[in-house]
Parts: C-alpha cells; structure tokens; sequence
C-alpha cells in the first residue's frame, strides 16, 4: 500500500533533518566523558570502528525499513511482513520507546532552557563560581522551575512537528544544524586557548590502551546508536519521507560522519575548559550544567562581556541540539497517529504533548520532591533512561537487523538500497553491507545486550 505523504527536499535535506535527529546531548555531554572515563583516544578509536562497522549498517537498514514500507515505525515492519502478527505487533515498540524517552529527555531540554535564560540574565557572570556550581542541585531539586521549562521545551518542540515534515522539521534543521556547527566551533576555539588547556586536548588524543577491557567495547557500541537515535524508530519514520530516487547509503553515511564530527567537536570544546578550571572531567550529566557555568562564572571575572557571550551561545547550542533531536521523538508519536486515524498533525502533536508532558513531570520530579521514589533503586528519570536505552532500544535494534537480514528477501533489500540497480557504487558496495547487517549487526546487539545485564 503506498501512502500519499511528505518527503524530505533532497540529499541535504535528508542529512540535515536526520543529524538533527543524531546530534543532542549524547554527543555534547556523554561522548566527552564516556571517551574520558574509557581511555580517551583508544575510545575514539573504537567508537569509530564500532560507528562504521555496526552503527552505520544498522542506520542503512532502518531507512530501507522506511523508506520501502512508506510507514512510519509503528506500521512499517507490519507493512513489510503483512502475513507476520508478531511484527505488526513489535511495531508498538518502536513507537513506545521514543515516547518514553521524549518525556525524560525533554526534562533535560527543559534544564536547557532554564540556563539559557540564566545566561541571558548573566547570572553565570554576576555570580562567584562556587555559587554557580552549587546553584545546579537546587536548581533540579525545585520543582516549579524545571516544571514549567519541561512544558516550554516540549510545546516548542511539538509546535514545530505539527508544522509538518517540510515547514517544520526540514527547515527547523536546515538552519539550526549549520548554525550548532559554528557555535561550537566558537567556544572550541575560545577553549583550546584557555590556559592549561593543553592538559584536555592530551586527554583526548592520548591513547590509553591499558584501560581498554570489553566493556569498552559495549560502551562505545551503546554511545553509538544512542548517538545516531538508532533504535528508536526514528531513523525509520524519517527514512519514510526519503524519496525513491535518493541514495540511502550516502545519506546515511553524512549522518553519521556529521554526528562523529560534532562528537569529536564537542569534546574539543568542552574539555579542554574543564581541564582550565580543574573540574572533575568524569563528572557524568553535571558536567556541562555545573562545570560551564563554573567556567563562564571564573572567565566573566577578567571577561565579562566575552564570557556572556560565550554563556548565552553555549546553553542556545544546547538547546537547539536537544530540540532537533526531540522533534525526532515526537515525530514517530506524531506521524503513526497521523496515518492511522487520519487525525491532524496538530492535534496529534497536541495528544503527545499531554502524553510526554505528563510522564515527564514523574521524571522532573524525581529529582526533588520525589525523590524518595525508589523502584528497582532507581529513581524514575534514572529508571526510564535505564531501561529505554539499555533494554528497549537494544531489542528494537536486534529485532530490525533481523528484520532486514532474515525477514525480507536479499533481493528486495539489495534493490531498496541500490535503487533497483541503478547506483553503482551501492550495487558494488551491497555484499559488504548486507553481510555487516545479517551477520555482525545483531551478534554486536546481543553482546552489548548481556554485557549490560553481566559486566
Ligand atoms: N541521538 C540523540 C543524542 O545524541 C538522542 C536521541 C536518541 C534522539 C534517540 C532521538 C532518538 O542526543
């Protein structure tokens, strides 16, 4: 069945609306410190290895899902398999997963927001740096604040899914993607040049590969399809508005060099000023909301001005990463509601919104007022990435690859990828792949699965 629906302009467009998707947090706060906690340079390596070997096949596959079903996750693998109940089940997953996640990761889009403001109002530069940094635990032990910035971050966010694909996605990431790339090119620079900088540029381009143990391995397996929004369903919803006459092997392979690129930016831009100041590299998701202000705090001491600024365009990075990565969220809610009951794009945004919006006060709560609520002891923002990213992305990212290694046949999946024939260079290419999908993709999946539950 093909639907009538919006497609992405062209390759740009594509590249742009899915490393919107890719580039977020995971790239500006995890990858910085997981590569310091794992080795640093050895890490990279591996992450690189471990993008081009397993990731970016697994990307492949899921815009082939998409794009041949013309569905959005929740539908496609249904669509694919239409005699198979259990597939047009498993579809739940991947619409269920993004949700859960939307609803936590807005709570930290929503911390965005609320330090943006701050370094708009140059609380960061008017007050001491001791002050700065402990001002980051009342901060999301308050429950109002972070409250309402959840609200502002998702309604925006919602706001601009129910524009629709092109009006809303492909030009919300046309100009903000580029724009994230040159702000953090910025504070890199201005970071670098700090003293006692070099300390940090060494910590990430020395390798240690006396702490590579397997779990590294996992580690930078997991932080890869974090990073690329593997997993989710939102490579596949986005995959479904790429036209059949675009190359999936070529955009995908941008995606994933532009999230590496901001990944490998970010980390230049961020460490190099934690090493400056002294901080704790290893500090996990405090790092950029206690250590940069803590930066921008003792620098707006010689250089107030250059210090706002360089404040306000941090947390304005930010936010804009996590927004480009929520809308993918959203999105998959947004697009499977849209097709199957034909309701409005802005009415199903607004049902997601209430959705996410409500899961996600659990989750700002958690922090302060509910903080007692232990379940599994973990609290409930810790218990939900938990089992989102550790238990249902890992099933949903087996369960594709198999999908695509052993439910469709090798040559539907050779004729989706190289356009009926058509792109030499994927037909040339296609044995490779196909073997990194059916082959070495789900045995990856599965030993960062147990190595989760045993390491
Ligand atoms: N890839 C995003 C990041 O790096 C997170 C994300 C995961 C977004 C899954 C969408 C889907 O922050």
């Amino acid at each position: 069945m093909e639907h009538q629906r919006e497609n992405f302009g062209g390759r740009l467009a594509v590249i742009l609306a899915m490393a919107g998707s890719a580039i977020g947090l995971g790239n500006i706060w995890r990858f910085p410190y997981m590569v310091g906690e794992h080795g640093g340079a050895a890490f990279v390596l591996i992450y690189i290895v471990c993008t081009l070997l397993v990731s970016l096949p697994l990307f492949v596959a899921e815009v082939t899902v998409g794009r041949k079903s013309h569905s959005s996750a929740r539908l496609a693998l249904g669509e694919l398999a239409p005699k198979s109940k259990f597939w047009k089940a498993f579809g739940f997953i991947l619409v269920f997963t993004p949700l859960l996640i939307a609803s936590y990761y807005s709570v930290i889009g929503g911390w965005s927001v609320s330090f943006f403001v701050k370094a708009c109002a140059l609380d960061f530069v008017k007050s001491s740096p001791d002050v700065v940094t402990g001002a980051f635990g009342s901060f999301i032990s308050s429950p109002w604040t972070p409250l309402i910035a959840h609200f502002a971050f998702l309604a925006a966010c919602c706001a601009i899914v129910a524009c629709g694909v092109k009006a809303g996605i492909e030009i919300f990431s046309k100009y903000s993607i580029p724009v994230l790339f040159l702000m953090v090119l910025v504070i890199l620079i201005y970071s670098v040049s700090l003293p006692g900088a070099g300390a940090g540029v060494k910590y990430l381009l020395k390798p240690d590969f006396s702490q590579i143990t397997p779990s590294t391995f996992a580690y930078a397996l997991g932080q890869s399809f974090y990073s690329l929004s593997l997993g989710m369903g939102c490579i596949i919803t986005y995959g479904s508005y790429v036209k059949r006459d675009e190359n999936i092997v070529a955009s995908s392979f941008g995606t994933a060099i532009s999230d590496l690129l901001f990944a490998i930016m970010a980390g230049f831009a961020i460490m190099p000023a934690v090493f400056s100041a002294g901080i704790e590299p290893g500090a996990g998701p405090s790092l950029i909301f206690q250590s940069v202000p803590f930066i921008f705090s003792k620098m707006g001491a010689t250089l107030p001005v250059v210090s706002s600024i360089c404040a306000i365009l941090f947390f304005l990075t930010i936010t804009v990463a996590a927004m480009t990565s929520c809308i993918s969220l959203i999105e998959v809610g947004v697009a499977y509601l849209h097709e199957k009951t034909r309701m409005s794009r802005p009415v199903a945004s607004a049902i997601i919104f209430v959705i996410c919006g409500v899961v996600g006060v659990f989750c700002s709560l958690s922090f302060g007022p509910l903080s007692d609520l232990q379940i599994m002891s973990k609290g409930i923002f810790d218990l939900l990435d938990w089992f989102a990213s550790n238990v249902l992305l890992l099933i949903a990212a087996f369960a594709v690859v198999v999908f695509v290694g052993f439910v469709l046949k090798r040559d539907e999946v050779r004729d989706e990828i190289t356009n009926s024939g058509t792109l030499k260079g994927c037909v040339k290419l296609f044995p490779v792949l196909y073997f990194l999908i059916k082959w070495v993709a789900p045995v990856a999946v599965l030993l960062i699965f147990i190595s989760n539950f045993i390491l």
